[in-house]
């Protein structure tokens, strides 16, 4: 079946010729430590100050292996992993807790940057989840009690209408519901993806042995 404005948005985008930037990655330039180039990708990207360099794709899987991904914010990196918070009755959250592993893209298209991680997946546990809820703006807070993440809801009323109950509830702190937490990845392979001219990118791929990482370079 044809349909002339999709096979026009088809056209368009099938020529779309961005300039890649097209600086090398080799495996020189690398730190034997992931995270610490990792580190140094991300501050790369802070420091431009353009949308949401934290910003990732989380991709998970059910238990029927159905995969679905989404945009989550990173937020908090330590020896241990990557973090994000979420709602603990969302699909994302669902799926986590049937199939512990997923995987997390980054995309800085300024410094033509990706980076993919993958590893299984853990809770955070509660004290530190109430640490960063404490931090959160009251209206983020009272929007993670009001909302019941991945669920039909019937109109945009009846969710403005239980942020204003919530609101008179809790007049004062608002504490962490018990629905919304945070999940750390452990990164066992990182990915660190370089443009470059004519499609031939530069990929190095660690991997995590058991004392340190292994470092290989991939076809683009
Ligand atoms: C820039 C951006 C940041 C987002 N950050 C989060 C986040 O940190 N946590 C979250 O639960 N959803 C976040 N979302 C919304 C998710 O993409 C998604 O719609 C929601 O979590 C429901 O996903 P699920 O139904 O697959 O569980 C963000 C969306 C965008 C576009």
């Amino acid at each position: 079946m044809t349909d002339p404005g999709l096979e026009r948005l088809s056209d368009q985008i099938s020529q779309i010729r961005s300039d890649q930037v097209d600086l090398p990655l080799e495996l020189d330039d690398l730190h034997p430590d992931p995270f610490e180039q990792f580190a140094t990708w991300l501050n790369e990207a802070l420091e431009a100050h353009k949308g949401w360099p934290n910003a990732m794709t989380l991709a998970t899987a059910d238990a029927h292996g159905q995969p679905s991904s989404r945009i989550v914010l990173l937020k908090g990196i330590d020896r241990r992993g990557l973090s994000f918070f979420t709602n603990l009755g969302s699909r994302k959250a669902n799926d986590l807790s049937v199939n512990p592993h997923a995987s997390l893209t980054f995309y800085w298209p300024l410094q033509g940057r990706q980076v993919c991680i993958r590893g299984p997946v853990l809770r955070v546990p509660d004290a530190e989840a109430d640490d960063y809820f404490e931090t959160r703006p009251r209206s983020s807070q009272l929007g993670a009690w009001a909302s019941k993440q991945s669920s039909p809801l019937a109109s945009r009323e009846e969710l403005e209408q239980v942020v204003a109950e919530l609101d008179a509830r809790y007049p004062d702190e608002v504490p962490r519901p018990p629905h919304w937490g945070g999940f750390l990845l452990e990164p066992e392979a990182f990915e660190f993806w370089k443009s470059r001219a004519g499609r031939l990118h530069d990929r190095f791929l660690y991997q995590r042995q058991t004392e340190d990482w292994t470092i290989t370079r991939l076809n683009p």
